[in-house]
């Protein structure tokens, strides 16, 4: 797959902020236009997680773009009339991470209620790349299906699982190879984490 040079990253409620922190960064090291929809429900999480001065929307997320080291165009998650909402206008591929198990099941079902659904919704119809990165403990069934019927759609499924066959030294070398699977089903490459080479 050609690595796309334009990205929605829509970032919901579901832990895992720093995931979405690592993307951002790895993104604007390749010179990826980045496009940024924080929802109501990440504002708080974000700035929990990544211990971010500030709890309102602008405040997060200029203090996001600013760890990340990115600029994008922001959007909020009730502007159904930014652009990624239409097709005409869609980036070359959609991530949302984290994906709340909430957002999942909205954009699996066709339920427009924020931007980042639309923007997931756009994705399928117009068969462009959407990564979603699930998190929650335990899946239950209602989760399980909703992201077969995500997966059925198209979508690559990249759960936020670091392996342990690369021996991980760190919490940030989890985070990396997270980071690094979804870059790859984007197309890009990368060095976050080696290649496998065998058991030693
Ligand atoms: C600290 C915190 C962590 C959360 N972690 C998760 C999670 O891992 N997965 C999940 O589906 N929801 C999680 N939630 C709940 C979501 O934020 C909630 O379902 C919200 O409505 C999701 O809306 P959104 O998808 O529009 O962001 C968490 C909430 C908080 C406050």
């Amino acid at each position: 797959m050609t690595p796309p040079r334009s990205i929605f990253l829509g970032i919901t409620g579901a832990s895992g902020a720093p995931y979405a922190l690592g993307l951002a960064r790895e993104l604007a090291a390749r010179d990826c236009a980045l496009q940024l929809c924080i929802s109501d429900a990440g504002v708080g999480v974000v700035a929990h997680e990544l211990r971010l001065p500030g709890d309102d929307r602008e405040s997060v997320t200029a203090a996001f773009l600013s760890a990340a080291g990115a600029q994008a165009t922001v959007f909020s998650p009730a502007d159904f009339a930014a652009p990624p909402s239409s097709g005409s206008a869609f980036p070359e591929a959609a991530v949302v991470c984290p994906c709340s198990l909430s957002s999942a099941a909205e954009i699996a079902l066709g339920t427009s209620r924020t931007l980042i659904h639309r923007a997931g919704a756009v994705a399928i119809k117009e068969r462009r790349p959407l990564v979603i990165v699930p998190r929650e403990t335990p899946l239950s069934v209602v989760h399980l299906r909703r992201l077969l019927e995500l997966s059925e759609a198209g979508a690559f499924i990249v759960p936020p699982m670091p392996g342990f066959y690369n021996r991980p030294e760190s919490l940030q070398d989890c985070i990396d190879f997270v980071v690094g699977k979804i870059l790859t089903v984007l197309g890009f490459p990368q060095d976050l984490y080696p290649a496998w080479s065998g058991l030693e």
